[in-house]
């Protein structure tokens, strides 16, 4: 009987550990045969991600415009805009779908747009800026690099 549950608090932790790891780490994914990994989202949520996405440009070709006119206010405006106040809570569903270094570059973005509204506001200086956005859109092109979106039972 102490043998039995011993093993079977082993499988217990184990069933446990796996859960943790798919839902916190792992995410739902896949391999491709264009090298990146895809998400598997139902369409709602993969709408609602790309909307983000599509804010996200917007910000970018804002920012972009405004430093080209020595506007730094405006740049500071938006990169607050779109950093940490921009987070919102996602439902826990999608969370555990979502690969941790996904959580973890989408996380950090936000927290780089707080930082380039910091440096426009604090240097007053567009070169620096322009170089900030320049290093803070590596973590755009470096996430498109790994991931793509496909939908559930899509066939893919
Ligand atoms: C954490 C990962 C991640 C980050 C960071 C990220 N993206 Fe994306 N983005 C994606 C994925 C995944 C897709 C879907 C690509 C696909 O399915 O082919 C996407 C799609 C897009 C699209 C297409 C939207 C549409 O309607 O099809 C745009 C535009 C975009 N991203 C802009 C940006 C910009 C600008 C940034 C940086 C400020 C950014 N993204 C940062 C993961 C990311």
């Amino acid at each position: 009987m102490k043998k039995f549950s011993l093993l079977l608090n082993v499988i217990l932790i184990g069933v446990i550990a796996y859960g943790g790891y798919k839902f916190l780490i792992q995410g739902s994914v896949k391999a491709t045969d264009d090298g990146r990994t895809a998400i598997m989202l139902t369409a709602d949520e993969r709408d609602h991600i790309l909307g983000d996405m599509r804010g996200f440009l917007e910000t970018v070709q804002g920012i972009t415009e405004a430093l080209g006119q020595g506007d730094l206010k405006t740049v500071a405006d938006l990169g607050t805009a779109a950093g940490s106040a921009a987070v919102e809570a996602a439902p826990a569903a999608l969370i555990g779908k979502l690969p941790l270094d996904f959580k973890t570059l989408g996380m950090d973005t936000h927290g780089l747009f707080d930082d380039l509204a910091k440096t426009a506001t604090e240097s007053g200086d567009v070169a620096k800026t322009t170089a900030a956005l320049g290093d803070l859109m590596l973590n755009c092109t470096g996430c498109h690099a790994g991931y793509r979106f496909d939908v559930e039972g899509a066939g893919k």
